[in-house]
């Protein structure tokens, strides 16, 4: 799947937003496991430094502070001083004990530097002081320890966020790209069906999911769909296929009786005119099978290589005078080779159809203007003409059989030489667009090139 399908792939999105969702907690309990982590470390810090110093002060006996002195200096020893610092002092300042002179302080507990106790380093201590007599007793922790398993704790929250997002985005492409197979299932029938390749289904995983159930839903619809299709195919191939016997039979005794009566009167006049009409209602019932047959794909198997270009140099050779002897003008414009894989008479069949009508159905000095152009993958042939084009309500509805506009049903032809049009289109999998051409209607029938 390419990048920009993928971000306008509703699956993708889904799994993108629970991604989203997933990393964000992650994030937010990671951050609140941390700060309550720190807070109980800070707490359990100011419990010991209180133990300690109440330890300590204990040995103080106000006539004498030996004690004092020998328990601090002891404590003193044992750690070392970037961990924790004590020191007595007496009213003056003077230091009577520990590792470090305090700097005279008021009582209670604080946060300081190692650069406020004029130590070196770049410790952070918690000092818990008090007056002892005339002495000041103050003994300090550094958060040292505290700091380091904080690190650590934050090293592995940001291991397991990395981790959390790696899982939630890979996880959420891999759940997304599953799902998204099943959805392109879905659109590639229906642009089948839509070509009319009405036995395309959806595939099916046979996975008994709620998707299963409805992609069965609309299987089960495509089947009736196109029985129902290929019912109306068959009724109309049917009555044309029924019906051309006995009109050819009715056509052969018009000309008999044409032929035995000879003269010149009204009879023979209603007798030639009956004929046409037969001719008529034969080449209706010719190009009905015709759609039938096409519609029925089979002239698929015999498709090869067209050139689009020789093929429209060969209708502007018949149909440059044809225009001209209407008055009209055909311009077929020089264009660039263009090969598609198709079946090269129906393909004709498609392009005389469409000039025929632009001929048929626009007044002296319309220009005629058709076009090949390739674009991308898709070669455009484009039949433009200046008359007075069909309205936008009709565009649809002319591709119907036997559908023409009111003004056009007092001229000969049948309404259905917009539907054989749409019928070879869609043997080649093209597409038909009718625009306006402000004069005139604009065709364009898209095929896929080689
Ligand atoms: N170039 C055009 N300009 C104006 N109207 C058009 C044009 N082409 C088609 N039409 C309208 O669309 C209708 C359907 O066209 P279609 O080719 O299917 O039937 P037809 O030309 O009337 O008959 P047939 O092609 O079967 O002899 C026409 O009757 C006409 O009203
Ligand atoms: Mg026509």
């Amino acid at each position: 799947m390419r990048l920009t399908n993928l971000r306008r792939s509703t699956p993708f999105r889904l799994a993108l937003s629970f991604a989203l969702l997933f990393i964000l907690t992650v994030v937010a309990t990671g951050g609140i496991m941390y700060h309550l982590l720190r807070n109980g470390l800070n707490a359990q810090l100011d419990t010991a430094l209180n133990d300690t110093f109440q330890v300590i002060s204990s040995t103080y006996a106000p006539d004498d502070i030996e004690d004092l002195v020998t328990t601090l200096d002891s404590y003193a020893n044992l750690k070392p001083a970037d961990d924790g610092v004590y020191s007595l002092i007496d009213a003056s300042g003077k230091k009577l004990a520990g590792n470090f002179k305090a700097p005279i302080l008021p009582e209670g507990v604080f946060t300081v530097t190692s650069a406020d106790l004029g130590l070196k380093g770049s410790t952070v201590y918690r000092l818990q002081g008090a007056k002892l007599g005339q002495n000041t007793l103050v003994v300090g922790r550094s958060f040292a320890q505290m700091d380091s398993m904080l690190r650590t704790v934050l090293v592995s929250l940001i291991w397991a966020a990395v981790l959390a997002v790696l899982a939630a985005v890979g996880g959420g492409i891999f759940l997304a790209s599953r799902a998204q197979k099943r959805l392109d299932g879905v659109a590639r029938t229906m642009l089948e069906v839509s070509n009319g390749q009405l036995e395309s289904r959806i595939p099916l995983r046979n996975a008994d999911d709620d998707l299963d159930h409805v992609f069965k839903q609309i299987n089960d619809a495509l089947v009736r769909l196109a029985g129902l299709v290929e019912g109306m195919r068959q009724v109309s191939a049917d009555i044309a296929h029924e019906l051309k016997t006995p009109l050819n039979r009715l056509r052969l005794t018009l000309e008999e009786a044409r032929q035995a009566h000879g003269e010149q009167d009204d009879v023979a006049r209603f007798l030639d005119e009956a004929h046409d009409e037969c001719d008529q209602i034969n080449a209706t019932f010719e190009a009905l099978l015709r759609i039938s047959q096409i519609e029925a794909g089979a002239r698929r198997l015999s498709f090869s290589l067209v050139g689009l270009g020789e093929l429209l140099d060969l209708v502007e050779d018949v149909y440059t005078d044809v225009a001209q002897d209407n008055r009209q003008r055909l311009i077929v414009e020089p264009c660039r080779e263009t090969y598609i894989n198709g079946d090269r008479e129906l393909l004709v069949q498609m392009v005389v159809n469409l000039v025929e009508n632009a001929i048929a159905h626009c007044p002296p000095d319309t220009v005629i203007n058709v076009s090949l152009r390739r674009d991308g993958p898709i070669a455009v042939i484009t039949v433009a003409d200046t008359g007075p084009g069909i309205p936008a309500p009709e565009r649809d509805k002319v591709f119907r059989r036997l559908y023409r506009l009111d003004k056009s049903r007092t001229r000969p032809g049948s309404g259905l030489g917009l539907s054989l049009v749409k019928a070879i289109a869609d043997l080649h999998g093209a597409r038909i667009e009718i625009e306006d051409n402000s004069p005139g209607v604009k065709i364009s029938v898209q095929l896929p090139a080689l």
